[in-house]
């Protein structure tokens, strides 16, 4: 039964030490010994696990495996309605690399948010790392990925990155004034940028109040929910007994 674990060559080029993922769907007692020998023959550090919620009993069993749950993730969608935007004294437009080190702010609100920022063998300094990197590609790119800035009279408000897929989707959004509407606005760009058709929005953390708040009065409602795991392989096989 090979060929469970995925190698991610990113993640572990990003983080310094081999990183794995793994579906934890249908997981039993049985197989979690074989996902966990085949990890540790290709050297893994740290194993991602995904769930699907509705398998309860395996949520608690992986965990005994010493799977740790560190997220649960929505993802949200919204049908091709028009976004109501409120009155804002941000403007948004398109950023480029040359904005990137004026946006340490926007950065800094996100990073929280990061699984990796409440796994302590991550941290919130490389949760924002991360994020300084997903917003680079963003800048870079300006394809398949995006970014937008909102700015006022005072500078910078906020940032929102993008992803064009089949249902295209905002993967990042922070804004250093929230309530301003800022973030309405970077979500305007967004649609337009979008065109016609759904959208998606995600994942965010299932903690995150303001943005599911945010989401569902701008008439998102969720796809999909997962839990997130993280196994690190020096530490104990069975948490309990
Ligand atoms: C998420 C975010 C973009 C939303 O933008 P915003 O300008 O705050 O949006 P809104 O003004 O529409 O407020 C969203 C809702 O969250 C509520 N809210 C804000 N902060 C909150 C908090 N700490 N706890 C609970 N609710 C909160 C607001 O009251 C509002 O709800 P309401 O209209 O029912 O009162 C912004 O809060 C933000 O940048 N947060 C930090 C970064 C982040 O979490 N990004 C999302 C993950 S990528």
């Amino acid at each position: 039964m090979a060929g469970l674990v995925e190698q991610l060559a990113w993640d572990s080029e990003f983080f310094g030490f081999p990183i794995g993922r793994v579906s934890l769907d249908g997981a039993t007692a049985e197989t979690l010994p074989t996902i966990e020998a085949e990890a540790r023959e290709l050297g893994i550090v740290c194993l991602y696990g995904a769930l699907d919620p509705v398998a309860v009993d395996t949520a608690y069993l992986v965990q005994t495996f010493g799977h740790r749950l560190v997220e649960v993730a929505v993802l949200f969608g919204r049908p091709d309605v028009p976004y109501a935007v409120r009155p804002t004294a941000s403007t948004v437009r398109r950023g480029t690399v040359s904005d990137l080190p004026g946006l340490e702010d926007p950065i800094a609100t996100l990073a929280p948010w990061s699984r990796f920022a409440t796994d302590p063998r991550f941290g919130p300094d490389a949760a924002q790392r991360m994020f300084h990197a997903w917003v680079e590609r963003a800048a870079r790119d300006g394809e398949k990925y995006m970014l937008l800035i909102s700015e006022d009279a005072n500078g910078v408000t906020g940032l929102s990155t993008h992803v064009r897929a089949k249902v295209p989707r905002i993967d990042l959004l922070g804004v250093v004034a929230p309530g301003s509407g800022a973030s309405q606005a970077l979500m305007a760009g967004f649609v337009e940028w979008a065109g016609r058709g759904p959208i998606e929005a995600g994942p965010c953390a299932a903690r995150n109040i303001a943005v599911l708040r945010f989401l569902e009065h701008g008439g998102f409602s969720i796809v999909r929910t997962q839990y997130l795991f993280h196994r690190w392989l020096d530490e104990p096989t069975r948490l309990l007994p």
